[in-house]
């Protein structure tokens, strides 16, 4: 095994504990979010200046997440426009692209426009893909992508038997990307909560009890680390490795 399959090439994280982090300190939940984003900062450069990481996929949003108090919603929705405004000129810098991931139909066109922006602005950076799953559900996600490859049935122009893993990976919103393989999640729970169900189905799991406004670089660096000392089979046994 060479030194680079020691690094995970795609990390994805959960990013959880914000809300609890400031109500340990008597502040309003908004106060957590908000000091997530400096955590989401230091991790995203880290991954950036990390020659093995490629791809970093982050659940901001999920679509359950609407049904939080209006003050919570509209504050996070406010967070995300004022950090792509604030982050756009390091991004650039560190060469990190910023890529979309969720159902747009549901968000403000406030929302929409940022979003646009950031993707159309980071286009062309080449040292990090960074995908920002907002307004997100793998549930959401692979109902959109059974229905796509049903209309395309019904317009007769695939198969039953065209319809291969390949095929339906060809319809989630991260085409093109490969698997996670690692999933980090933050905050203590110890579940995936509709994030990645298909992409994730060999990630390694990494779980920590930190809130995601402590996590830090170091810890980061730690999940790498217990990565690198995972065994990996797909399945296989030892011996077809
Ligand atoms: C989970 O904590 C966190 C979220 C729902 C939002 C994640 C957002 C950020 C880290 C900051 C904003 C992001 C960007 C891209 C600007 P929680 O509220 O569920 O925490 P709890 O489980 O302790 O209540």
């Amino acid at each position: 095994m060479s030194k680079t399959d020691k690094i995970p090439a795609h990390v994805a994280i959960i990013m959880d504990g914000n809300g609890r982090w400031a109500q340990a300190r008597g502040l309003e939940r908004h106060e957590g979010h908000q000091a997530g984003v400096s955590s989401l900062r230091n991790v995203i450069y880290r991954a950036a200046r990390n020659e093995g990481v490629h791809y970093l996929t982050l659940y901001v949003f999920s679509t359950e997440n609407w049904g939080r108090p209006r003050e919570e919603v509209d504050m996070l929705m406010e967070l995300l426009c004022r950090s792509i405004v604030n982050e756009l000129d390091e991004l650039l810098r560190e060469q990190v692209k910023v890529v979309v991931v969720g159902d747009r139909e549901g968000m403000s066109p406030t929302v929409v426009e940022h979003i646009d922006l950031i993707e159309r602005e980071t286009a062309d950076c080449t040292n990090l893909t960074m995908q920002l799953c907002i307004n997100y559900s793998a549930r959401s996600e692979l109902t959109r992508a059974a229905r796509r490859l049903a209309a395309k049935a019904a317009a007769g122009e695939l198969s039953p038997e065209a319809i291969t893993p390949e095929a339906i990976a060809d319809e989630l919103y991260t085409r093109g990307v490969p698997d996670p393989d690692l999933i980090i999640r933050t905050g203590g729970e110890q579940r995936l909560s509709n994030f990645l169900l298909w992409q994730g189905a060999y990630s390694e799991l990494w779980f920590t009890p930190t809130y995601w406004p402590d996590f830090s670089g170091d810890d980061f660096d730690a999940a790498l680390a217990a990565f690198a000392g995972r065994h990996r089979r797909f399945g296989k046994v030892e011996e077809q490795e």
